[in-house]
């Protein structure tokens, strides 16, 4: 029986994402599943983001239903129960039929076919028993938290530590919606070219270059396609803002080069360089910034060419991404704790090696999408402890000169701050959690 094209790309990517780290959000748009129709897109996107977030959920109404502990399920198996157990408990509009068939065809072309007619008897099972959506309880400790929202639980006693409990949930509760998609504009007259192709834009919550797309599908537009306009967190590019101008700038952690498109509109007479460690994702950035004033190299910010003669660096590290959990709901089932203090230990020498970089007088901005101690103020006070010659820049004086410029239209500077550095968290600020301290040579 024909699966239909959504279901199948769905239930490939899942696989993927779980055998092979891949990342959701980049498959989705990945030439191998550009052909899906918009609207086959739309709804294989809802599934492989609705199965991340929800999964610990999911898991337990299969578990509940199955005489085998999940445990001892095949991956192919397991994610096919997945796709359709969400289906039937948070899809009104899909059939049960629908999606339990297709769920069962799924476990045959894996070639699990014995495993057919246990899916079948799992999810019909699931399917009679009905479901409530979960109630909005205010779920106060860790375990309710984590289990309501689901979320790991070392991951929520880790905010409501750092954050406090109300925070701690706004952030579980905003993990679980569809992120808005915003737009970086390169300039005001890309506006009604989206518009006359069918793409209704709201105004960005933080900055005036940003807009919200409110209905249409942004990726297939031709703005996008030449790279003049960019799909971005508003956070992200409030990052890329503190940066500033300068003559040279370096960006050493740059693909898939959303804060150096950024950078090379503000900055259209610098020379920008942009550094990448891996070749695919170097070359993928050639594609996708086409500013003539970028110059996209491979290589390893910990050891980049020359040395002391930017007047701007952005090392945007690598990072644990959990600011960013509704757009990349994986990461979460991903990520373990030992993790953070490998992560840190990366970023302490790629933010030394960064600042090495700087000329006199020069600015770097450190950066991050996580909301982790460890990954931000953790690797800041190391770093300083030891640079002789540098001093860390108060970020509210740098939002203050972009407010005045109209630049920024948030009017509570307050709430983007924590001490001298930007922060914002998901669910607290209308976009990701994003970290970035500013530092100056003398
Ligand atoms: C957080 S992402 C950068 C996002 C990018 N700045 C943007 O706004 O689109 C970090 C990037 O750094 C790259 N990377 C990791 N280690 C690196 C290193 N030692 N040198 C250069 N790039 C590195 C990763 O492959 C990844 O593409």
């Amino acid at each position: 029986m024909a699966i239909s094209p959504a279901r199948s790309a769905a239930f490939d990517i899942l696989l993927r994402v779980e055998l092979r780290n891949a990342y959701a959000s980049e498959l989705l748009h990945s030439g191998r599943w550009e052909q899906l129709s918009t609207a086959d897109r739309g709804l294989a996107t809802e599934l492989v983001m609705g199965v991340l977030r929800w999964r610990s959920r999911l898991d337990e109404a299969i578990g509940a239903a199955s005489a085998r502990p999940i445990g001892k399920l095949d991956s192919e198996v397991l994610n096919a129960l997945r796709l359709g157990t969400y289906q039937l408990q948070y899809l009104n509009r899909i059939p049960a039929h629908a999606a339990i068939n297709d769920s069962v065809e799924l476990v045959k072309r894996a070639q699990k076919r014995s495993a057919a007619p246990f899916a079948n008897a799992v999810l019909r099972k699931i399917a009679a028993a009905g479901f409530e959506p979960h109630p909005e309880s205010i779920a106060w400790t860790a375990p309710s938290l984590a289990r309501e929202f689901a979320h790991p639980q070392w991951l929520v006693e880790r905010w409501i530590t750092a954050f406090g409990r109300e925070r701690a949930w706004a952030i579980c509760r905003q993990d679980q919606q569809i992120p808005h998609t915003a737009v970086r504009l390169d300039s005001a007259e890309i506006e009604p070219e989206l518009q006359a192709e069918g793409i209704e834009l709201a105004p960005g919550a933080l900055l005036a270059s940003a807009r919200l797309v409110v209905s249409g599908d942004v990726t297939r537009t031709r703005a996008l396609q030449e790279g003049r306009v960019m799909i971005q967190d508003e956070a992200s590019q409030l990052v890329a803002a503190l940066v500033g101008r300068g003559r040279r700038i370096l960006d050493c952690c740059a693909a898939p080069g959303g804060k150096t498109a950024a950078l090379a509109a503000r900055n259209p007479n610098a020379e920008i360089v942009a550094a990448e460690l891996h070749a695919h994702r170097a070359e993928l950035m050639r594609k996708r910034v086409r500013a003539a004033n970028v110059h996209v190299i491979q290589g390893d910010a910990l050891s980049l060419p020359g040395s002391g003669d930017f007047d701007r660096v952005l090392a945007d590290v690598p990072c644990s991404g959990t600011g960013t959990l509704a757009r990349n709901p994986e990461i979460k089932w991903r990520l373990r704790p030992e993790d953070l203090s490998d992560l840190h230990s990366r970023q302490v020498a790629i933010l030394r090696a960064a600042l090495q970089q700087l000329a006199p007088g020069g600015r770097a901005v450190y950066s991050t999408c996580s909301v982790e101690r460890e990954e931000n103020e953790a690797v800041v006070e190391e770093v300083l402890h030891e640079a002789d010659g540098y001093r860390l820049c108060d970020a509210g004086d740098e939002l203050d000169r972009l407010r005045s410029t109209g630049e920024l239209v948030w009017s509570d500077l307050d709430s983007l701050l924590s001490g001298r550095f930007l922060r914002t968290i998901p669910g607290i600020q209308p976009c990701a959690g994003f970290f970035a301290a500013v530092f100056e040579r003398a």
